[in-house]
């Protein structure tokens, strides 16, 4: 039986198999005109209605074999939409493959698109727009049955104004243009089946680059060079991850480094990786984020969540094979190092969800709550030391190992819970390494890890090579803070950090309450963090400062702020800002007079975290 809270289809009733999608992309209007044939299987019999997932859609017609059908549209409901309930005449049997086409067109109000401005674009001449679908968005692109449960492929015509160009998460299948109409037209297709989540669509003045055999990356020209210099290990990381599991399915894997709005890291749509600008530090110190993208080919891709509670099985996967790939390439102790800097996110968002522990658990319950509110580093860095935590339990990678592999290989294509992930560990284990090693599993506290709020309940040991000399020095400058004497330091403590390192002595920082301002001086003038460039090390370095409420970091925050919309960095910085002191007024003008330039989803959640209601 499959069940998903967050959408409002008769998912038990009907499944949509294969979806064919015809847009034309209106940027004048900043609207879709499209129209979408669903092909349906019914799962029960005497089906007599089909009820689809919108939001903030215009429909203009239902047809079935091109009669029209009656339909009519629920109340919105704040967090999933508004019900299209589509009657079909007439009962169906089970296992009837029928179509639906669905004409509509898409509003301003949608959450999924975002529509860019040229002045918002690197070239500043041509508007762009692109999509989010994760997690419950797609609704808002196109009527479906919007949720993981069950998987579709699907095929798509877009049409675009010249001289711009269209991407997809799928492969090309044609392009034509047509200049007397001034128009492009690009076809896809994914014909390996995905869950509604994962259909992406990006238009602008997009050029690309090849940077190996199967990968280009895609951007504005402005951004072509740097980003295809910043990217060029790609190849390594994919095949890597063949080699921890089974082969790269999905015939292409190309990048789209968006504009600066992208609201996250990184986005895996198949075929097509979505990131943000904000990787391109110049040192290839963030491809973190493409080892996990990549990752996610096949955590989530191919073995998917059934629904947003087991969300983990997505990301807490994805990080672990992320960390193992990173482990090949760059040596263990880099890749436990990237663990411990994980932790410092899951200490720091446990505290920040003190008020609602339920959204700590690792499984949470999410009946009426709209996942994005729930989104935090749980699924993720709780979900990877549950599973570092069970390869230590079985006796290591040598054997936990061939046991990923076979857990992607058992299934591939599926749609799965917390319940069936564990259950097939029992059975691999059990199979292959016998009733001792089963009688280990036994060990685990499996309510603790999957079902209770906080801090896992076992802690890992990560190898500290690395992390010893951040932990070091941030325990000097407290030291120092206390006597207000910073002779001792200079430049050359930091000389030999790299740039993770970097990271994780500044989250050591902000472990301490509040530093005094003579420090913060000293920090800035001696290791100039200020002006630092890296995106990572710039966001930590302000949020330490917003911490100690040091007003002269104010106007580098705005300017960061304003500069780009990743949530990552976005929602802390806007927090930390409203809550210090003579901070609230510049956090909340700020916002406002800046909402445009965020995404959607992104000015909701800031929207929320500044308590405004506008
Ligand atoms: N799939 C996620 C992004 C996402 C999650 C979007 C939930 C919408 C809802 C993506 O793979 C991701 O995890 N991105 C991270 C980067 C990663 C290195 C942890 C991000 O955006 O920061
Ligand atoms: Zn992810």
């Amino acid at each position: 039986m499959v069940y998903d809270s967050s959408t409002l289809s008769n998912i038990t009733e009907v499944q949509t198999t294969h979806i064919d999608l015809n847009f034309n992309v209106d940027f004048k209007r900043k609207i879709i005109d499209a129209s979408v044939i669903l092909k349906l299987v019914s799962q029960v019999n005497n089906v007599n209605k089909v009820i689809l997932d919108t939001s903030h859609l215009n429909i203009k017609h239902v047809l079935f074999s091109g009669v029209k059908l009656k339909y009519m549209i629920a109340p919105k409901d704040e967090r999933f939409g508004s019900a299209l309930i589509i009657d079909l005449n007439k009962p169906l049997p089970i296992n009837t493959e029928f179509s639906l086409e669905v004409a509509y067109s898409t509003s301003k109000e949608g959450t999924a698109v975002q529509w860019l401005e040229p002045s918002q674009t690197a070239g500043k001449k041509h508007p762009y727009l692109f999509t989010q679908c994760q997690a419950i968005h797609a609704r808002s692109l196109l009527p479906c049955q919007d949720t993981p449960a069950f998987k579709l492929s699907y095929s798509a015509k877009v049409q675009v104004p010249q001289p711009l160009r269209a991407l997809m998460s799928a492969i090309e299948a044609g392009e034509e243009e047509n200049t007397e109409k001034g128009i492009n037209i690009y076809k896809f297709e994914q014909k390996v089946k995905i869950p509604s989540y994962l259909i992406a669509l990006a238009v602008g003045n997009l050029v690309g680059k090849k940077i190996g055999p199967r990968s280009t990356v895609w951007t504005e020209p402005e951004y072509l060079d740097d980003a295809a210099w910043e990217f060029e290990d790609t190849e390594k990381f994919i095949s890597t991850g063949e080699n921890l599991l089974t082969p790269y399915e999905w015939k292409k894997y190309d990048l789209l480094v968006l504009p600066p709005s992208f609201p996250y890291g990184g986005m895996e749509n198949p075929c097509l990786t979505f990131v943000t600008p904000t990787l391109l530090s110049g040192d290839k110190s963030l491809v973190d984020v493409v080892a996990h993208e990549i990752s996610h080919s096949w955590m989530g891709n191919l073995v998917t969540t059934l629904n947003w509670e087991h969300f983990w099985l997505n990301e807490g996967w994805t990080v672990f094979i992320e960390r193992k790939i990173l482990g090949r390439l760059h040596g263990e102790k880099a890749s436990e190092f990237n663990a411990i800097m994980g932790f410092k996110l899951l200490e720091e968002d446990i505290d920040h969800f003190k008020d609602n522990p339920s959204f700590t658990v690792l499984v949470p319950k999410l009946q009426g709550i709209d996942p994005d509110d729930c989104f935090s580093t749980v699924p993720y860095e709780k979900g990877f030391n549950f599973l570092y935590h069970i390869q230590k339990v079985i006796g290591g990678p040598e054997y936990f190992e061939p046991y990923m592999k076979a857990y992607v290989q058992e299934f591939a294509g599926k749609s799965i819970t917390t319940d069936d992930w564990k259950n097939y560990l029992y059975s691999y284990v059990e199979k292959h390494y016998g009733i001792e090693k089963k009688a280990l599993l036994d060990t685990i506290k499996w309510e603790d890890w999957l079902h209770s709020p906080g801090m896992p309940p076992v802690m890992n040991k990560f190898d500290q090579t690395f992390a010893k000399a951040c932990k070091d020095l941030a325990q000097r400058w407290d030291d120092a803070q206390k006597t207000e004497k910073y002779d001792e330091f200079s430049s050359i403590d930091i000389a030999n950090f790299n740039p993770i390192q970097k990271m994780v002595f500044l989250d050591h920082l902000c472990e301490y309450p509040v530093f005094n301002h003579s420090a913060i001086e000293a920090l800035n003038k001696i290791y100039g963090f200020t002006a630092v460039l890296n995106s990572e090390i710039k966001f930590r370095w302000q949020k330490f400062c917003l911490r100690s409420e040091y007003e002269p970091i104010f106007p580098y925050v705005v300017k960061f702020l304003i500069a780009q919309g990743r949530m990552k960095y976005v929602r802390p910085l806007y927090r930390l800002l409203n809550q210090a002191k003579n901070g609230s007024e510049l956090a909340k003008k700020t916002f406002i007079e800046n909402k445009s330039l965020y995404h959607p989803i992104a000015a909701a959640m800031i929207e929320k975290d500044l308590e405004l209601n506008i």
